[in-house]
């Protein structure tokens, strides 16, 4: 398939790197590509950032029929431009589609128009320490239909936005409330899989969370309401007796590529490390045997969010007098020393872009 390129002449000026926040701003450039039945997917294109018309009945914004991802591109000290592990994400949208009933995307050429569309867009990388350019593939059921089916019709369509240090004032563990009236997910149902209604189901937990001076939420399982599963929009770590543990895949945990990589940095570098179920009791008992060390959430916009206090019911523990512990910090820079090229890339997760 061959991707067509309009370009304009009407460029938007540069935001500065020292004020960048999160998803504020979008740069000139996006890639749209469409699907219909009779051609699959067609028409790709590296256009001007503009609106999407839609016809009010569009079936995107009735059923929330839609996968999306995140990532990020970054530039490194030398200039260059550098994805982490891309290739993750596109599989896994390509997994959310199947959930989705949307049909699939070609990876490779996927991974190569977003490649050309941060190439053409390379002057918007940020270059302050821990800025990125953070990347929204994204893919929506475009038919004008109110029955309830999967769309025929469907828009793929990539959008970037430069954002800001996820910690501009320091690495500062947060503190959590388990949520106890509202679950995110259910095994069967969509948590596994990046789709809008995972996060529009968070909301009201969140909200609750916030008024009462808490800035995340770490939701339980949705069956026994017992098991843990993910803090916020983060999948979540326990260092309890020198072990770290993480609550193992179960079909209602989104499968996070921090994740998979502070696995895979565990196992090379033989840390203990476990992916099991584990209750909010269990944890609870770790606390006052004085065997909890660390808890860390893991995500693509902080990498690492470690947690300095958890509230359940009415019962608060404090982990780590409130400090960084080491684990948390010692895998926060070995991700981050290899996404922004400061340290040799020995687990081949580094893609070039420019
Ligand atoms: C619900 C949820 N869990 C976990 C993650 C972490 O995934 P990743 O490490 O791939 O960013 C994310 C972010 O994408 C998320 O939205």
């Amino acid at each position: 398939m061959e991707l067509a390129i309009t370009t304009t002449e009407k460029l938007k000026s540069k935001p500065d790197d020292a004020g960048l926040g999160f998803g504020t701003i979008f740069t000139d450039y996006m890639f749209n590509m469409d699907y219909a039945p009779d051609k699959g997917w067609h028409s790709p294109r590296i256009e001007p950032y503009a609106s999407i018309e839609m016809d009010p009945a569009t079936m995107y914004l009735h059923y929330g029929q839609g996968v999306f991802e995140g990532l990020k591109a970054y530039r490194t000290e030398s200039g260059r431009i550098q994805l982490f592990r891309p290739q993750e994400n596109l599989k896994r949208l390509n997994r959310s589609c199947r959930r989705l009933c949307i049909p699939e995307v070609d990876e490779a050429f996927a991974l190569d128009a977003m490649k050309q569309l941060i190439a053409t867009e390379k002057d918007w990388v940020p270059g302050a320490p821990e800025t990125s350019l953070y990347i929204r593939p994204t893919i929506i059921a475009m038919d004008p239909f109110l029955g309830v089916r999967a769309s025929h019709t469907y828009r793929f369509f990539i959008i970037l936005s430069p954002v800001g240090a996820y910690y501009p004032e320091g690495f500062n563990p947060i503190k959590i409330l388990v949520a106890s009236d509202y679950v995110r997910a259910v095994r069967g149902g969509v948590g596994e899989a990046k789709t809008p209604g995972n996060y529009a189901a968070s909301l009201l937990a969140g909200e609750h969370a916030h008024e009462a001076g808490y800035t995340q939420v770490l939701w339980l399982d949705g069956v026994e309401r017992k098991y843990l599963e993910e803090v916020g929009s983060m999948n979540i770590f326990f260092v309890i007796d020198d072990e770290i543990i993480t609550p193992e895949l179960n079909g209602s945990i989104l499968p996070g590529i921090t994740r998979n990589s502070v696995i895979a940095l565990a196992e090379k570098w033989q840390d203990k490390i476990c992916e099991k179920k584990i209750s909010i009791d269990e944890l609870m008992g770790a606390h006052a045997s004085g065997k909890l060390q660390e808890v860390f959430g893991a995500g693509t916009a902080a990498v690492i969010s470690p947690v300095g206090e958890i509230k359940y019911g009415d019962k608060v523990i404090t982990i780590g007098g409130g400090e960084v512990g080491p684990v948390a910090k010692k895998y926060y820079n070995a991700i981050t020393d290899i996404q922004y090229g400061q340290a040799e890339d020995h687990m081949g997760w580094i893609e070039p872009v420019a």
